[in-house]
């Protein structure tokens, strides 16, 4: 028997525990059973990945050499702490809540192996040109509504025994609110330096500190609200756009976060690349695409202010950053970063709080 995408798709969706990686010709048999490593060769290329716990990203060609078909998949592997699976695996493991997606595609799971030190996640590979963010919004909305409706249900179904195992993967949990992601605070000392040398930046790191009560009023808010999967990392190269849709992939952000929080990251991936103009049009067709698309059971106004909140966290996170700063610095558009910060300024004020 050859192997043919159909073979991949039938024969796989395998999940597994074992003690040692083993070989790749072990891998690959354990998700293509009619694989046999005399039967077939294998071209393996690398791919650029910049994830902390990523160890490497690789895409196999396995060609069947009696017939010539070729399979291509993606393989992912990521690093253990303390043996705790990355939220990668841990999502890859219900991905059925999925199933059914019809406006964003996703690549097949053919299985995932989880070993003491890393989980190896193997992939179908798709092909397709990285989207310009700014230019889908109207695509985006649908896609992370499907996302949050799907996923919302998936838990609200899911049997009680599976409550702790939900409760880790909580984006509200200390573990992972530590990250300077999520406290700007840490990054202003790098805004009180660029304040020493240009005026106009003087006030800023003091109104921007006045920002977290605000920001944590929020975050109690958002705690409360309804319960969703969400991706969170809504950078160009996670998409493809391909003849079958706009693929999604990279789920290394994954949380089990609230409605509105993919929208939050997809406004502030437009807010970090885009001039003041272009942005403010894009979250406006972006708002009202989701708000005709988000499922009636969701409370509308609080999807909207989880948005701003994790907006505005991602947005300060990043415009913070000293290679953020030090880039506006040397492309000389510092009046553009002082735009940015006045806009997060003022975000509270305009969402009516
Ligand atoms: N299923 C896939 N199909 C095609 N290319 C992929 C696939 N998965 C990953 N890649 C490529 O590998 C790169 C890194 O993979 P990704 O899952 O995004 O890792 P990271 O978490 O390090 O960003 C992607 O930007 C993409 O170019
Ligand atoms: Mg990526």
């Amino acid at each position: 028997m050859g192997i043919d995408s159909n073979t991949t798709i039938f024969a796989s969706n395998r999940n597994a525990f074992w003690l040692s990686r083993s070989t790749l010709e072990k891998r690959l048999s354990f998700f293509l059973p009619a694989y046999r490593a005399d039967g077939f060769s294998i071209v393996t290329t690398g791919l650029a990945s910049n994830a902390s716990f990523v160890n490497y990203v690789r895409h196999h060609r396995i060609t069947d050499l009696r017939t010539g078909a070729t399979v291509d998949v993606i393989e992912k592997s990521i690093r253990k702490i303390l043996f705790i699976p990355s939220l990668e695996s841990r999502f890859y493991r219900e991905r059925n809540v999925l199933w059914g997606s019809v406006h964003f595609k996703h690549p097949i799971c053919l299985g995932v192996i989880e070993t003491p030190w890393e989980s190896l996640i193997f992939t179908s590979y798709v092909q397709g040109r990285p989207p310009r963010l700014a230019s889908i919004a109207k695509i985006m909305a649908p896609g992370i509504a499907e996302i949050e409706n799907l996923s919302s249900r998936y838990l609200g179904f899911s049997a009680w025994w599976q409550a702790p195992k939900f409760w880790t993967m909580d984006f509200f949990r200390p573990w992972y609110l530590v990250r300077p992601r999520f406290n700007f605070e840490r990054y202003l000392h790098s805004l009180v330096k660029l304040a020493r040398d240009d005026n106009r930046f003087a006030d800023l790191p003091r109104r921007l500190l006045a920002l977290r009560p605000i920001v944590r009023r929020e975050a109690n808010r958002a705690k409360n609200s309804q319960r969703c999967f969400c991706h969170m990392d809504y950078l160009r190269k996670n998409f493809f756009q391909s003849p079958q849709g706009l693929q999604m992939i990279d789920w290394s952000e994954f949380k089990i976060g609230r409605v509105g929080f993919d929208g939050g990251s997809y406004v502030s991936a437009v807010f970090r690349r885009s001039d003041m103009e272009r942005f403010i049009s894009v979250r406006a067709e972006f708002l009202a695409t989701y708000v005709e698309v988000l499922d009636p059971r969701f409370d509308q106004q609080q999807a909207l202010r989880n948005l701003d909140y994790l907006f505005l966290q991602n947005s300060l996170w990043y415009f913070l950053r000293p290679t953020t700063i030090a880039d506006y610095k040397r492309r000389g558009k510092l009046d553009l970063l002082l735009e940015k910060y006045e806009y997060l300024l003022a975000l509270p004020l305009i969402s009516g709080r």
